[in-house]
């Protein structure tokens, strides 16, 4: 091994205890309710699946669930239109049951953070109802992103900038007397209207909302659109030429603007009431400096961090986005977060070519992410090694992107069907009902949990078996990492803790670097790491 060279990433402590900073290596594990577990028999998932799965999460041993948003909504986005953001939707359960669902889940040590969407409501929420019947100027108007449009008769949209999910980040509206009337912003769908974070009351009401989980024993938020909520003075257009869907560039006006830094310090001073919780925000924002910015110590606590997710298979890539990731926080002493995938992009067996390679790649990259420090989120199905579903029905879809991009984007339903449990055909064990909310593909009964439970060779149980020795063994330890010299299409850190781990990502088998093997993602061949596999040594 030559060429060691070395990646600060400074943990700042600011003020708080240890204990208080449990996030700071946590396995997070991203439930998506529609589709981890249903307990009401009606083909969607739910709060009370949640409950009663409480002993396999536990199994798992991961220490927190982010549960995707289960407040009350029409579900245009399945849940990201948030009509009433202090009570559950009926379709996961209530209040009650996610009272239980919080002291159950504590009963383990598993804390719970829940999704939090800032940036806009739904169109159902009383506010935007009062909106549409209130006149242009009103103070109910004020609360949301309201122009008057271009043109003669203000019949073209206030600027040009492009919906996330296709069509015009605008939608006009008929006044109350019936004329045609003013726009709304909404960067995402149309049932998304974009709130106005200028107007304090907007402030004040998150705060109500932050406060009222908290005090109900919530952990912590994971905040949707965390580089959104401020808007550009003016609302100058956009000077890109394509207008690409779910597009994520530092160069766009829709994001990213200074005024969003004083909206995290106001949630951080409500969150610092209530010691031992944290927030992790989305921030789609590449320029590393720009990106430290959201986690200063006055402002969230944890920014996720996409590159991993973003990197193909290659060892330049992956170290590329490593380094990356941690220098994005050495600056501002922030704690590094680590995905490989979410309910927003392709689930990473099919990302890394899909079948037994894209397995195998899964497997190592797992390795990979659970060496590194920080915090790691895990999207629930991907300790099965699920695939994304790319043949869903057309007439199954529901994903908003695909009605708003005139049937062109399929959109995000692949990575969203439903988590197999048991048995050998659909639903596997995932309801009682016949069919489920997303239809679940007939050859998943080798990827159930229950198939692969005992099998020690299983994805489920390379990732028990990683995860408790991440938490349990001291080479764990330490902020940043040293890089290893190793031969091309390789690459080899060393945790200061003393753990090692080399991701083999040639055709070949590559010997591995000296120590004691804890772990691999696949059989050792003649004592070399075989292609497409990690290994941890000691
Ligand atoms: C990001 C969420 O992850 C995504 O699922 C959602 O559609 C948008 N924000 C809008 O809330």
């Amino acid at each position: 091994m030559a060429g060691v060279s070395s990646v600060e990433s400074p943990q700042g402590v600011a003020g708080q205890a240890e204990s208080d900073r449990w996030w700071t290596n946590g396995v997070f594990y991203q439930i998506y309710p529609r589709s981890f577990s249903d307990g009401n028999g009606d083909g969607v998932g739910d709060l009370g699946g949640v409950r009663e799965r409480l002993g396999y999460l536990e199994l798992l041993g991961i220490d927190a669930i982010w549960l995707s948003p289960v407040m009350r909504s029409p579900m245009a986005d399945h849940g990201y239109d948030v009509s009433d953001p202090r009570d559950i939707d009926p379709l996961f359960g209530d209040l009650a049951t996610m009272d239980a669902l919080i002291e159950e889940a504590h009963a383990r040590r598993i804390k719970v953070t829940m999704d939090l969407v800032p940036n806009h409501t739904s169109d159902q929420h009383e506010w935007f109802v009062a909106a549409l019947a209130a006149a242009p100027g009103s103070p109910e108007r004020s609360r949301y992103i309201f122009r008057d449009g271009k043109g003669e008769n203000g019949d073209e949209p206030p600027n040009n900038w492009p919906s996330i999910f296709g069509g015009p980040a605008w939608t006009r509206i008929t006044e109350a007397d019936g004329t045609p009337g003013q726009w709304y912003l909404h960067i995402f769908a149309r049932e998304q209207p974009d709130l106005n974070w200028e107007n304090p009351e907007v402030a004040e009401d998150l705060y109500t909302t932050l406060r009222f989980w908290l005090s109900r024993g919530v952990d912590g938020f994971r905040i949707d659109v965390a580089h959104g909520m401020a808007k550009p003075e003016g609302l100058p257009d956009h000077d890109w030429d394509l207008n690409e869907l779910m597009r994520n560039d530092d160069d766009d006006p829709r994001f990213n603007n200074p005024g969003v830094h004083e909206i995290h310090r106001g949630i951080r001073k409500v969150m610092n009431e209530f010691p031992g919780t944290m927030a992790v925000g989305e921030i789609w924002v590449r320029d590393n400096e720009r990106f430290g910015e959201y986690i200063r110590p006055d402002e969230l606590h944890l920014g996720f961090n996409f590159r991993l997710a973003e990197a193909k298979f290659s060892a330049e890539q992956v170290r590329a986005a490593v380094d990356n990731s941690l220098a994005a926080v050495a600056a501002v002493g922030g704690t590094p977060t680590w995905t490989l995938s979410n309910h927003d992009v392709e689930r990473e067996v099919t990302r890394y070519g899909g079948g037994a390679l894209g397995w195998a790649r899964a497997r190592a990259m797992t390795l990979v992410e659970f060496a590194l420090p920080g915090a790691v989120f895990v999207y629930n199905g991907a300790e099965l090694g699920l695939p994304n579903v790319d043949d869903l029905p057309e007439d199954a879809l529901q994903d908003p992107v695909w009605e708003r991009s005139g049937h062109t984007e399929r959109g995000r339903d692949g990575c969203r069907v439903p988590l197999p449990w048991q048995g050998t055909e659909p639903p596997f064990g995932f309801t009682t009902a016949e069919s489920t909310w997303l239809p679940m593909p007939a050859d998943w009964a080798p990827l159930t949990v229950e198939a692969q439970l005992e099998d020690v060779r299983s994805m489920l149980s390379l990732y028990r078996t990683a995860i408790e020795l991440r938490s349990q063994r001291p080479e764990f330890s330490g902020d940043g990492l040293d890089w290893y010299g190793s031969p091309p299409g390789c690459l080899a850190f060393r945790r200061r803790g003393g753990l090692i781990c080399a991701l083999n990502a040639t055709d070949g088998p590559i010997p591995l670097p000296p120590g004691q093997l804890l772990l691999a993602s696949a059989p050792l061949v003649d004592g070399a790491l075989p292609s497409n596999a990690a290994a941890w040594l000691i």
